[in-house]
């Protein structure tokens, strides 16, 4: 028996969860927490395998602990879904999520990195996350469907207010729903504007492309699918991308070295990336539930339980990594489940690396040293996300 302990929810152990996560590994790799009603699993070859076994470790039932569900839900979003019905979307959306579509947003995405960064250039303070690395990824979203350069700046407004959140406060007040009202509203207007005249962008190609159906038929998405879609993706790609940017500022603070290497070095990026992704994950924890019973080193996981695929843990198994806690951007690295593994994979990772890459690269042409401001650093505390809200730093 083991006394260590772990949740999500404790702010505490998320602000370093690495030596509790170490003692999983080599503890309890089949942790069990009562108090929430969890499972989890914590080396890297046992999350990867998870990952693998979709029909085992179910999707359907959501993927975050509190809100798992007793019946496996019918969510438009391929995210909470299983095969068959997340193998027909995932097929469609791909088709619209094109490597062509993707490396076109280069150009663009050069842009507004560099549109936030300019005016920084000169003052001797400012906030990483607030001035950039939270801005950053809304606008790519909105690039990436389309939405017309114009708008761009409100979207981002809107999202930002979404996002929001005071500490103890929930998400229900009058404003908040007056902001989601906006920003539906405005994709609603927009879908429907795509309908009557389809133009070269994602949600033209998503409204034009079919479904196949198990008896042969065929048929497209309808307006609410295609909002489901808007709302994943920029659910899923705002905060992560936001978090790691977070997370790539505070690691080469911390490793100046490092970070002169990529200075003198800037073809050492794209592996400074998956180091960064490996070391500290932006969507540490995935869950699952069981559809049957299984064992797994010595103990049982009961048919419907929930279990936790700590891919944050995963990236520092010294099973898997040599000098798992040494961060270093020349490291070869395989493989890493930072993005999720087999059917979940991140849809959005060749957009995620991308950004990631121009989003260093230009900050380092303009900011070859700074010094993270930590004792004025905020951290969010939520249990689908980890890392930075605010990072204030000297230049
Ligand atoms: C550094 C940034 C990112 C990280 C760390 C990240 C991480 C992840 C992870 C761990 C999963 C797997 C979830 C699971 O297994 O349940 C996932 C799935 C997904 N991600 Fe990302 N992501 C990032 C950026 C993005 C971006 C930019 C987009 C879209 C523009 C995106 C869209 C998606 C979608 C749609 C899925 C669901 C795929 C499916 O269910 O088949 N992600 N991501």
């Amino acid at each position: 028996m083991t006394d260590v302990y772990y949740d999500p929810y404790d702010y505490d152990i998320d602000s370093d969860p690495h030596s509790v996560w170490k003692r999983m590994r080599d503890d309890a790799p089949v942790y069990r927490n009562e108090k929430f009603d969890f499972y989890a699993l914590s080396r890297f070859h046992d999350v990867m395998t998870a990952s693998l076994d979709t029909k085992t470790f179910s999707s359907a039932y959501g993927t975050v602990l509190e809100l798992m569900t007793d019946e496996p839900g019918d969510s438009p979003m391929m995210i909470f879904l299983d095969a068959p019905k997340h193998t027909q979307l995932r097929k469609l959306v791909s088709r619209a999520f094109s490597p062509r579509r993707i490396s076109q947003l280069e150009t663009n995405i050069r842009k507004v990195a560099a549109g936030y960064l300019d005016p920084l250039v000169g003052r001797s303070e400012f906030d990483y996350l607030q001035d950039f690395g939270a801005k950053l990824p809304v606008m790519v979203i909105s690039a990436l469907l389309g939405v017309p350069e114009e708008d761009r700046e409100q979207i981002r407004v809107w999202t930002d207010s979404m996002l929001h959140r005071e500490e103890g406060k929930t998400n229900t007040d009058r404003a908040h729903a007056d902001v989601s009202a906006n920003l539906w509203g405005y994709f609603g207007r927009y879908v429907e504007s795509r309908r009557r005249n389809p133009q070269d962008d994602m949600i033209s190609a998503l409204m034009s492309a079919e479904i196949d159906l198990p008896d042969g038929s065929k048929r497209r998405l309808e307006n609410v699918e295609l909002l489901a879609f808007i709302g994943l993706l920029s659910g899923a790609g705002n905060e992560t991308v936001a978090r790691f940017l977070g997370w790539t500022c505070t690691l080469l603070d911390r490793h100046p070295d490092q970070r002169a290497a990529l200075v003198a070095e800037p073809s050492l990026i794209p592996n400074a990336v998956e180091e960064i992704l490996r070391y500290e994950a932006p969507s540490p924890v995935q869950g699952r539930r069981t559809t049957c019973e299984i064992e797994l080193h010595g103990s049982v996981i009961p048919k419907a339980g929930k279990v936790l695929l700590l891919t944050g843990s995963a990236g520092r198994d010294e099973r898997e990594y040599p000098e798992a806690d040494r961060f270093d951007v020349t490291r070869a690295i395989d493989r890493h489940v930072a993005l999720g593994y087999g059917t979940h994979f991140c849809l959005g990772a060749s957009l995620a690396r991308m950004e990631a890459r121009i989003a260093i690269e230009e900050t380092l042409i303009r900011f070859p040293e700074w010094e993270v401001r930590w004792d004025e650093t905020e951290r969010v505390h939520t249990s689908t996300v980890r890392g930075y809200h605010r990072v204030p730093v000297r230049v």
